[in-house]
């Protein structure tokens, strides 16, 4: 999708369609369209109302084809977030009518950094379908081509707002692609592929661990996950090294890379079980986070680290109450085989801990609970450190994503203690998420951490007025935003 900032006034703009932003709370003047608005208003066929659509032909007194009305809610409770739905709005509703270029006009409440990058980033978003693999796209596959985005001024601040959110819009788009990709065709070898092209048109630098290396260096927690499948395991790491760090600051970035989770020999339901193609959406989003900071530039060093595997029933797969060693020391008796994330985290987090990082932030679809806990709106955080916690949830509250985070007292490890071994891998059916957190908690060696449970957010059941259904991308921002804000004391 390619945009264009100008200062074009409404009336004067050449294009397709114009899309027109309305308040509910605040009906349209008498001369906007020759009156129409104001009729349509009148009669209540548009009310303004958050994701409501309706298209106008020949606006009167107005160069455009058409004009689009883009319901957006009441005007004092339009937020960046707002915006951003609205820009997917925006894109689903020009691309459902095979509409590919079309116009929009910021003014005085709209024409600021923010809600552009907002827009921009809810019109990339908007656009995205996973269709890949469909031989007859939607509307023949017209997609939303190019947007002339008419501001008061065209400031430094909004050209950078716009370059920010095109990168990170592609990015989140990026790893949708990725996350939608069926296990058939998305092995562990192949994410590592696609990270490894992805690395090399960005100028990162790219290492993967195959199996001999990580036998090497014992991470036999990942490896006794990976053992019951016929694809071996990988560990992506991607690195982006500032020309001039701030800081001596090292943030790694770690995400659950299960390219399918049949649960292994405590074999999930088959009811569903398609979707756990996702279940490697953490590394997903961590890959495509490097993507934007690749090209964003940010002042500190990021590593990114994703632990691949496939978890399947195979006849080496490994058993209920099979013990084994982590890379970190400590002894893990694996009472479930479908609590695989953690154990491949384990592994990870000890292994980015003694490389180096300085702070830690994982994303993962660890636990069916979290969506028990948060539905489908939020991820949870979980964290051993409250300063650096905050800094994640503020990144992700500027970025526009929603995390709640969760209790993380010492007593819930009650539930991990097993007499066979230092560690169980489940807790009771309590507080799972929590546990499963816990459990995580062991392997960081004391770094300042955040675990982010995405297991209810990354992956869109329905299709909503501004995202198409599945994979949603998410934490691909919040991750983006942590790494461009560094600089300073933030
Ligand atoms: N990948 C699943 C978690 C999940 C569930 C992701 C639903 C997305 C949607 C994870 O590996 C898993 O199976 N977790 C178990 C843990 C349990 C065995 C302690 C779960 O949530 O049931
Ligand atoms: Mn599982
Ligand atoms: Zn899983």
């Amino acid at each position: 999708m390619e945009f264009t900032l100008t200062t074009t006034c409404s009336r004067e703009i050449e294009t397709p369609a114009f899309a027109m932003l309305c308040f509910s709370d605040e009906p349209p003047s008498e001369e906007t369209a020759g009156g129409v608005l104001k009729e349509m208003f009148t009669s209540g066929e548009f009310t303004g109302k958050a994701n409501e659509t309706a298209v106008v032909h020949r606006p009167s007194g107005m160069k455009a084809q058409r004009l689009l009305l883009v319901g957006c809610g009441e005007k004092a409770k339009f937020t960046p977030a707002q915006m951003r739905l609205a820009g997917g709005v925006m894109a689903r509703a020009l691309q459902s009518r095979s509409i590919q270029q079309a116009a929009i006009r910021l003014k005085r409440l709209t024409n600021e950094p923010a809600m552009l990058r907002a827009l921009v980033e809810g019109l990339i978003a908007g656009g995205f379908e996973p269709d890949h693999y469909k031989t007859e796209k939607k509307n023949g596959g017209k997609r939303l081509e190019r947007v002339e985005i008419s501001c008061i001024e065209i400031t430094p601040e909004m050209e950078s707002a716009l370059e920010t959110a095109r990168i990170v819009g592609e990015a989140q788009n990026w790893t949708r692609a990725l996350v939608s990709e069926p296990g058939n065709v998305l092995t562990p070898r192949a994410l590592a592929d696609r990270a490894r092209a992805m690395a090399e048109e960005c100028g990162l630098e790219c290492e993967i661990l195959d199996e001999p290396r990580m036998r090497q260096l014992g991470f036999n927690t990942l490896l006794g996950v990976a053992q019951g499948s016929a694809e071996p395991p990988v560990m992506i790491l991607l690195r982006y090294r500032p020309a001039n760090p701030a800081s001596t600051d090292h943030l790694a970035l770690v995400g659950k890379g299960v390219t399918f989770d049949t649960g292994g020999i405590s074999i999930k339901p088959s009811d569903g079980m398609e979707k756990m193609k996702y279940d490697m959406a953490g590394a997903a989003a961590v890959l495509g986070a490097m993507r934007a900071v690749a090209r964003l530039k940010p002042p500190v060093a990021v590593t990114a680290c994703a632990p691949c595997v496939e978890n399947m029933p195979g006849a080496k797969a490994q058993r209920p109450g099979d013990i084994v060693k982590t890379f970190q020391g400590k002894t893990v008796e694996v009472l479930n085989t479908d609590a695989e994330g953690r154990l491949i985290l384990a592994d990870a987090l000890t292994y980015v801990a003694r490389q180096g990082a300085t702070h830690i932030v994982d994303a993962a679809t660890l636990t069916g609970a979290i969506a028990v806990a948060l539905g489908h709106l939020y991820a949870g955080a979980f964290s051993n450190d409250n300063i650096w916690q905050q800094r994640v949830l503020e990144a992700a509250k500027d970025a526009g994503e929603r995390i709640w985070h969760f209790p993380m007292d010492a007593d819930y490890s009650e539930q991990l203690k097993t007499p066979f071994a230092d560690l169980a891998n489940i807790g009771s059916r309590w507080g799972g998420s929590i546990t499963a957190a816990k459990f995580l908690e062991e392997f960081v060696e004391g770094k300042p951490w955040v675990h982010l449970d995405i297991a209810g957010v990354a992956w869109l059941e329905e299709a909503k007025p501004w995202m198409a259904k599945g994979p949603t991308g998410f934490a691909v921002r919040t991750f983006v935003e942590l790494a461009r804000g560094w600089a300073g004391s933030r």
